[in-house]
This record gives C-alpha cells, structure tokens and sequence, in this order.
C-alpha cells in the first residue's frame, strides 16, 4: 500500500467517526521553545491546555501533521526507524472519548481487513504497552479488545509518559507495537527489543500539565488539564514500512527513489556494505527533510532553524561525496523528493524552483569550503604536529566547525587520514555551550523575561480584548502591572513596568508591524507606553514608564494610542503589502516573502531570491506601488474562515499558526490579498508616497527591500532633491548632468594624484639622497646611512634604499635607512650590494643587530631586509651597533 493511501485511509477513518479533517500546520509555529513542529498534537496545544475552544463540532479532530524531530540525527541510517522528517497521523479529542475509545478506534483500523478500508494487520502480531499503574487502560485492551494479557506489557514514565519535552499538556501513553519476527531481534515484547516489535501508534491519555525540567521523566507534574483529552500519533513511514514489506522507512515509496538516484549519480550499491548503506539512507532521509523546511520558508544559516537546514544539506553532500560522487547531485535529489511528495503535498508544485533555488546555492558554497578544507585542516595539523602532539583540540575542531562550516564528521575522518585525534569531548562541550547561548538569546529577545509562568493565569482566564481597529482611546481597566518581573498593586513615577489590561486600544507586535506607543492617564498620573507585545497570542503586555503621579491594580485608566503614530503605522504596513505585490508581479512568485518589519513611516520587506535585483527591477517595483497608492483603492478587510481565505487567494506567510477565524486585507482586489492582524489605511492613496531605499542580501537566498511610507517618504525625497541641487549648484551644471560631471571630475581627480604621488617620490629621492651621509669604513665598506623624516613610509624606504644602492654599485656598501615617525613607529630598511655581499655582510643579519635598539621585529634576505620598530629614542644607538657590526667584517 503506497503512502499516499495509507494516508487516506486514515483520515477517511476518523472522519466516518465524525472527526474534523484539520490541515497539516506549517512546521514552524510560533513558539520560542520549539525549532520545529514534533508532534501531531503541537497546533492544537492551545485546546489541550483549556486556553481556547476547539472549533471542532464534535470536539474531535483528525490530521495528519509534518513534523521534525532532529535530536536523532545521528541515529538515521543506523537503525531502521529514525526519520527527520516524518509524517504523524492522529485523532484528537478534547475532553470527548478517552481511553476506551481511542483504543477501540485505533484497533479497528489497524486490524479492519484491507477491502474493507483498515490496514489488515494480523491481530494476533499486536503487542501494546501500558504506564505502569494504568489498569484502566490494560483492562480495555484486555477485556474490551481481546489482547491476551502476556502481549500486554507495562513500563515506566521513560516509556510510557508522553510530553513534548517542554512544559504544556502531558500524560501517561499506551504504545501499539508490531511483532516482525524473530529475523529482527529477540523475543520478548516490545519492552526487551524494540527493533523487532516495532513501535507504530502511539495513545496519549492527555490530562495533566507539566512544569520545566530535563528529560522524559525529570518534571514536575502543575495539576491536571481542565478536560481529559485524547492525542494520538500513528508513524505514517513505519506503517508504511510493514504494508511495503520493507526493512526499513529509508526503503518504503518515498524514499526508495532518492537511494536509487543516489546510486546512479555516485555509482555505489546500496546493500553492499553497511557503512554505504546508512550514507544512501542520510541522503535519502535528508534530502526530504531540508526539502519539506525549506517549503515551509526556511533558508541556510548559521543559528536556529537555519543552521538544522545547513546541516541536513551538508550532510547529505558529504555522505553523496563519500559514496563517489564528485560532482553536484542536489538538483537530482531535490527533483527525485520533489517528484514522491506532491501528491500528498501539492504545494510543492508552485515552490520547486524557490526550493532548488536554496538547495544549490548552498551546495555550491558548501563544495567551495570542502576546496579549501583540505587547506584548513592541513595547517592545524601541521601545527599540532609541530607541537609535538597528536590531539586535535576540542576548541581547533570547533574552530573549524563554527568559522568554516566544517562538519565534525568531515574533521575526524581528515584527522584519521593524518593519523590524528580529536578531543571530541571537548568540541562537543563547545558546542552544547552554544547552543545553550542560542536558546537563552532567542528566548530572552522575545520578552523580556525568560520566564513566562508569571503570565500564566492572565493568559489562561483574561485574555486582552483587542478594540484598536477602529477606536485609538478607550477607558481599560488595569488588571496586571508587573515591575522587575513580578507582579505588583501599584507603580509610581520614575519606574519601568508592565501593565495588562481587560481591553486595549493598542497593537501589539505582531505579523511584523511594531507594538503602539501612547499613554495611559489617570487625573494627573500619566505612563508612556514604549512597546506592546503579546505572550501566547492572547495576553498584551504594555511597557511603560510611569512619569508622573502612579497607578494601581483596579485603576480604570484612559488608555490613547498616539494617532499621529497609529497613521503613519498604518501607512508603513499598507505599504509593506503594495510593495509584497508589487514584487510578485516583477520577480514571480518565487519570491516569497521571508519576514517583514514596519513602523511608522518606514518598512522593510525580507524575501526569497538568490539574485541581486537590478536598479531597472527596483525601479518597477516602486512604480507598481506608487501606481496602487494612485489608484485610490478602498482597503479592505474581511473575516472568514481559513479554507475560504486560502480559495480567495489570500496569501499566507510561512510559519504563521492561523487559527480557523482568519482576517484578510484586501487592497485592489486581486492585486493583493493577505492574511493578516494588522492596522491599515482606509485607502491605498492614503498611504501616501512610497520610496524605495535599496535592497541588500541578508544571507543565503534571502534579500531585503527598505522603504519609506508617507510623509516620512516625502520627506526623504525632498532631502534627496536639495542634494542634487546643492551638487548641481556646486559643479554649475544642470542637474541631469551632475553624474556625467562627478565621473569627469573623479577621473581628473585619479590623475591629478597619481601625479602629485610621482611628484612626492622625485622629490624625496632627491631629498633622501642629500640626507644620506656616507662612512667608510677602515675595513673598505661603505656604511650609507639617513634617519628620513616623519611621513617617510616603508615604501618610500625601499624606493629610497634602492636607488643609493645602486649609487654604491661596484663597491662594498651597506645602505641603512629609518624613519621617525610621529606615531612612534621606526620603519627601516638594509640594503647591501653584491660586493658587501662577498665581504660577508647580510642585510637580514644586520636587522637583527638593530632590533634590540628599537624594540624592533624584522628579517629578510641577505641583500634586503627589512622592519619596524617601535622606540625611536634607541634609533642612533641601534644605527651605530649596525655599523660597529659591519666595521667586524
Ligand atoms: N503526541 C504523541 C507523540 O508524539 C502522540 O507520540
């Protein structure tokens, strides 16, 4: 049975049982805590905890969601069952069925013969697993579904406890494992060997909430969920590992076809030998994972989720290389992926060349670092052999990893080649160091405390009421202020605090537009907002600075957005649509947006595209957007739900986690279409005159347009204007000509100083020369000697050294020539001719006399050398040791 049916037949399943179909979820949603999307459950966490109302009619939902998980990475190829990327089945119920009807569902699915829509598996195979004290569950498998009790086996919280490894919604699980046979390890369940019983669908009895803490069994359990809830997650790649009588996920439909494209481009077997085989199944594994987050908007970089894609598109270019291939092989891979997963994900179709697009271009930089690898890693070992050691650090391989790109992996092999080892242990410290500052940094640039706790029961029971699209000043009561993180009754002037409220008129954060700024006032008591953010979607935080009188828990205060901020917000953020369409219709839709910033009078648009945009592109886009501010279009917003917003066209950016409800912002109709939270004009012409700034790259794939909106536009060009009349002014010619004449003039200008420049030697040859006083030695060398000027540079030392000694040809002479300079510096330079030469005399011996004088570093050949040196006070002694040594020769 091919995936995309096993696929099918499961959603078909929960839905004949009245479950809602939901959509897979993007694998990004927007939680500091998780890089990707792990589990089915992960969109609907908010339903789990009570924080909203599932939207589901029956309060139950099925889906099949793309998840991530890439803590494994090493494990995939070794064991049979490791993807990256993989693809998680579940039905959901909140606070409806529990256990007894998640078992029963899951059972009849798996066991329902094939012709009539189940998977067919012989019952009599099924093994399950229990949390220890669960008899409520092991009775229902027991007596309900008729599981003898010996395939009935119970394990601990490391087993049977189900979290997302992060505090939120948890509880005790009931595994379904299939039994492969005893060609695939020991008897003995699923709790001696869990290769042979292979884990298929795991059942969440979700009913409790978990704090903080480490591992699968090191938290502390808050309390129970408001509702007993169901979550399941089936491995769509295991199941369809057994329907495909396949070994393993690597071999099952859609994966197979990377490994046997892997072999024809690198002309290695798979099967041959194990080593080879866990390098065709990375490729494999790999290339579906990077193809599936690069989808989903993300590109190479060098922290978070980018540096997980560099990895994966790493790894799998080194493991095609160690298999033979010396050319490039991405563009196979990504079509071979590409080509398995459209018709279970259509929307590849529309992204295949963005998605190529970011692949190669990392390729072909990761191919230059692998050149000069070899490079690198030579000169580390050279070195440490040197030392006499045959360790490479912890902190070299670090190095090379964190400044290179280097792989670990790559690192090890070279220094086996070289006959070396590497402090892995040290490397790895080094690593998990950084991570750790990576995380601590995401989380704290967030909000401003890492610990969210505190907001909990705002979050949880008085969620803000947003009232700010169409009102600016509304009376609030405060319910939360916070000072120094902890919660407070009152504030007074001069400090900093957090203040929540039942309803306010501000926007928050969000959707890349900046909080508002305004006050709150109380009779004489005024706060000024600086920012406003959202914790959990739901809560809005302002922080403020109170400036005079105070305010207390209970106060109703006059909350007032700033309007002349909230306008030109308002601006910036229509312009940032006008300028995303407007983009689309020059580039394609290939450029897809990555990110986006705007604030009043200013916005920034980030993107997908490799290549730098012509000044002509820019050009357009501008006009594109002046031309849909001109039109005067009405702006639009409508409510709906998400399906009828995605059949409208709206455009949805990547990683947002949409609820059902969605909002659109409709300008020109089909002209732009977006989903989104933000404050908008009435009328495009409202908006106002836009400017583009430039655009910049931002890192592999990405680019960034900048912009002005509105007043702050106009006033941009009106600066730019008084520019070029004050340059036409200065060069008396029309101002259509000042570039012709700036060319003109820089050209003269390179000339005139290259003149001056020859100028200056002429003239300091022959000022030199009349400074160099000559000494004949009694032994018959001629020592010729100067200390030049301050502004003499090393160049010029050179320039002069050579000419006197060409003055000195014939003869045994040794020219030595400083300068002092004012930065305290003493460049110099030795010069000695053939015959001095003969006589025993070396430019580089006589540097070494002379460095002690003047605290100077230096060396060279026998007939020049040269230095600096940095106490000019040791010069005329230092010049005098040089001679003395000469007059030995
Ligand atoms: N949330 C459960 C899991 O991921 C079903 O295994």
């Amino acid at each position: 049975m091919q995936t995309h049916e096993i696929r099918e037949r499961f959603t078909h399943h929960f839905v004949k049982a009245g479950h809602e179909a939901v959509p897979s979820a993007s694998l990004i949603l927007d939680d500091p805590n998780l890089l990707f999307v792990n589990a089915g459950m992960v969109p609907f966490k908010p339903y789990f905890l009570g924080q909203q109302t599932p939207p589901f009619p029956n309060g139950t939902a099925t889906s099949i969601q793309k998840c991530v998980r890439t803590l494994d990475i090493e494990e995939v190829g070794i064991t049979t069952r490791h993807n990256t990327f993989f693809q998680m089945a579940g039905n959901f119920s909140f606070g409806q069925y529990f256990k007894e009807g998640a078992i029963t569902h899951a059972w009849s699915l798996l066991t329902s013969p094939i012709d009539e829509g189940g998977y067919g598996f012989d019952p009599e195979k099924i093994w399950v697993t229990v949390y220890l004290d669960d008899d409520e569950a092991a009775n229902i498998w027991e007596n309900v579904v008729g599981i003898p009790a010996e395939r009935i086996q119970r394990l601990g919280m490391a087993d049977n406890f189900w979290s997302m490894g992060i505090p939120g919604p948890c509880g005790p699980s009931s595994e379904i494992y299939y039994d492969r046979g005893p060609e695939y390890g020991n008897e003995g369940g699923p709790a001696a060997d869990d290769s042979r019983y292979l884990e298929i669908w795991n059942l969440v009895f979700m009913e409790k909430e978990r704090g903080a803490g480490t591992g699968k069994d090191n938290f502390e359990i808050l309390g129970p969920l408001p509702k007993k809830n169901i979550d399941t997650g089936m491995g769509v790649e295991r199941i369809a590992c057994l329907l495909q009588g396949v070994d393993n996920v690597y071999e099952t439909d859609l994966l197979r076809p990377v490994i046997d494209e892997a072999q024809r481009l690198t002309g290695a077997t798979y099967g041959a030998n194990h080593e080879d085989d866990i390098r065709f199944r990375v490729i494999a594994d790999h290339s579906r994972t990077a193809m599936m987050i690069i989808l989903d908007g993300v590109t190479p970089g060098n922290e978070g989720r980018g540096y997980i894609l560099r990895r994966l598109l790493r790894r799998i270019i080194r493991s095609a290389r160690l298999l033979g291939a010396t050319g490039k092989t991405m563009e196979s891979f990504m079509n071979t992926i590409m080509d398995t997963m459209t018709p279970s994900y259509p929307e590849i179709a529309d992204n295949r060349e963005r998605i190529q697009r970011v692949a190669i271009t990392e390729e072909t930089a990761f191919l230059k670092t692998l050149e000069s690898g070899t490079e690198l890693f030579e000169t580390t070992a050279a070195k440490i052999k040197q030392e006499g050691k045959t360790t490479v650090a912890g902190a070299d391989a670090f190095a090379l990893h964190d400044t290179y790109g280097f792989p670990i992996d790559l690192t090890l092999e070279m220094a086996a080649e070289a006959g070396l080892q590497v402090d892995t242990e040290g490397f790895d410290k080094l690593m998990a160091e950084q991570r750790a500052r990576a995380k601590a940094d995401s989380q704290a640039k967030k909000h401003g405390h890492t610990d969210l706790s505190i907001y909990r029961d705002w979050v949880d029971n008085h969620p803000t009421e947003f009232i700010g699209y169409d009102e600016l000043t509304a009376q609030s009561h405060v319910i939360g202020l916070l000072s120094d993180g902890k919660k407070v009754s009152e504030v007074s002037a001069g400090h900093d605090v957090e203040v929540i409220l039942d309803a306010s008129t501000f926007y928050a954060e969000a959707g890349g537009q900046i909080g508002d700024r305004g006050t709150m006032t109380l009779g004489d008591s005024l706060l000024r907002v600086n920012d406003v953010q959202k914790i959990g979607k739901k809560l809005w935080v302002h922080r403020a600075t109170v400036e005079t009188g105070g305010f207390a828990l209970g106060d109703t205060v006059t909350a007032a957005v700033d309007p002349a901020w909230r306008h030109a917000a308002r601006q910036a953020h229509s312009a940032t649509h006008l300028i995303h369409a407007a983009l689309r219709e020059v580039l394609g839709p290939t450029a897809v947006q990555a990110g986006s910033m705007n604030k009043p009078g200013y916005l920034r648009f980030d993107f997908n595209y490799t290549e730098q945009l012509t000044p002509e592109q820019l050009e357009h886009i501008e006009l594109i957007t002046n031309q849909a501010v001109d039109a005067d279009w009405q702006v639009n917003t409508i409510e709906t739900t998400l399906d009828e917003a995605k059949t409208m066209g709206a455009m949805a950016l990547f990683g947002e986690n949409y609820g059902n409800i969605v909002r659109v912002v409709e300008i020109g109709g089909p002209f732009s279409m977006e989903l989104c939270g933000g404050t908008h004009v009435a009328h495009s012409s409202q908006i106002g005159p836009v400017s583009i700034l430039g655009e910049s790259s931002i890192g592999s794939g990405a680019r960034r347009i900048e912009a002005y909106s509105g007043l702050d536009s106009f006033k941009y060009l009106s600066k730019e204007r008084t520019l070029v009349a004050g340059l036409a002014s200065a060069l008396k010619a029309p101002s259509a000509e000042v570039p012709d004449r700036i060319a003109q003039l820089t050209t003269k200008l390179k000339e005139a100083e290259k003149t001056i420049e020859n100028l200056r030697k002429a003239e300091l040859l022959a000022q030199g020369s009349r400074l160099v006083a000559r000494a004949h030695l009694p032994n018959g060398i001629t020592v010729a000697s100067a200390v030049l000027p301050d502004g003499t540079t090393a160049g010029d030392l050179r320039t002069l050294a050579a000419d006197v000694k060409n003055h000195l040809a014939g003869e045994a002479g040794v020219v030595l020539l400083a300068s002092s300079t004012s930065d305290g510096k003493v460049p110099f330079v030795v010069a000695a001719t053939k015959e001095a030469i003969a006589r025993g005399a070396n430019a580089g011996t006589i540097v070494k006399t002379l460095n002690p004088y003047i605290d100077g570093r230096g060396g060279g050949k026998p007939d020049m050398a040269q230095g600096s040196g940095s106490n000019p006070d040791g010069l005329p002694e230092g010049l005098k040791a040089a001679s003395d040594h000469i007059a030995t020769l």
